[in-house]
């Protein structure tokens, strides 16, 4: 069996500043782990695109994620196991706690949620994910609820990946990171946790590297989630990959607003 259980789940790191970051680890066993990697090398496995250098994705929704859910077992369980408002709510409420601990941080104030499994929002997705949206999100522009749906992607990601200093889009309200495999940092593919040297007038998406410092780097390593809340000051990137033999195996995903979020400051 290959069904995933909340209460497998352990805290191995939390981080409040800059912003609230918890790290889990046995999500998934060994045998799954490699498994999945394995799935993932396959040259039939078929990727959506390459993007940020070096990062073959497969993206939620798209006929090639469908096609890689149905052969493998272990991506079908992720895919269950994320698309349930219990998992969002877990993941958010140990967040939002954490967050609570730093008087500086965003926060936002929606209090209920209206879940919406199986939502796409994007482009490349099937015409009958596009239909189903396009009811859901105008019967839900009437309500006063959040609108919360899951998106991610499986990725491979190798030289050249990098991703520079950013917030992800404004409707995001957390993200989780997990990593299939271990991979050494020396040559790049960390998750960088940077802050600002001091409060911006202005949060924009992508700030220069001149007004950051990092925080912290996380290495990747095998089997752990990192979850982090994702407000304008969630300001994280990617060192580039660089003569690194191995391959980063992935899974990035969000659970995402319908409607833009206004962070405020406490
Ligand atoms: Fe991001």
């Amino acid at each position: 069996m290959n069904n995933l259980n909340l209460n497998n789940l352990k805290i191995i790191e939390e981080i409040s500043y800059p912003y609230p970051i918890i790290i889990y680890s046995n999500l998934l066993k060994n045998n799954q782990l490699e498994e999945l990697q394995a799935s993932l090398s396959k040259e039939e496995t078929s990727f959506d695109k390459t993007v940020m250098g070096n990062r073959r994705t497969i993206l939620k929704g798209t006929t090639n994620f469908e096609n890689f859910i149905k052969k493998n077992d272990v991506s079908r369980s992720i895919n269950q196991f994320f698309d349930k408002k219990e998992i969002f709510e877990f993941f958010y409420q140990n967040l939002q706690n954490l967050n609570k601990k730093n008087p500086y941080n965003f926060y936002f104030s929606y209090k209920k949620f209206n879940f919406f499994k199986n939502f796409i929002n994007r482009k490349s997705s099937k015409v009958l994910f596009k239909f189903k949206n396009r009811i859901t999100k105008s019967l839900f522009s009437i309500s006063n609820n959040c609108g919360v749906y899951c998106d991610f992607d499986f990725s491979v990601a190798g030289n050249g990946y990098a991703r520079e200093p950013h917030f992800d889009s404004k409707e995001r309200i957390l993200n989780f990171l997990f990593y299939i495999n271990n991979f050494s940092g020396k040559e790049g593919g960390n998750f960088q946790i940077y802050k600002y040297k001091q409060t911006p007038k202005e949060y924009i998406q992508q700030p220069s590297i001149k007004d950051l410092l990092i925080f912290k780097n996380l290495e990747p390593k095998k089997g752990s989630l990192v979850t982090f809340l994702s407000s304008p000051q969630s300001i994280h990137g990617v060192d580039k990959i660089n003569n690194n033999k191995e391959k980063r195996y992935f899974f990035y995903g969000s659970y995402t607003s319908i409607k833009e979020i206004e962070w405020k400051k406490y």
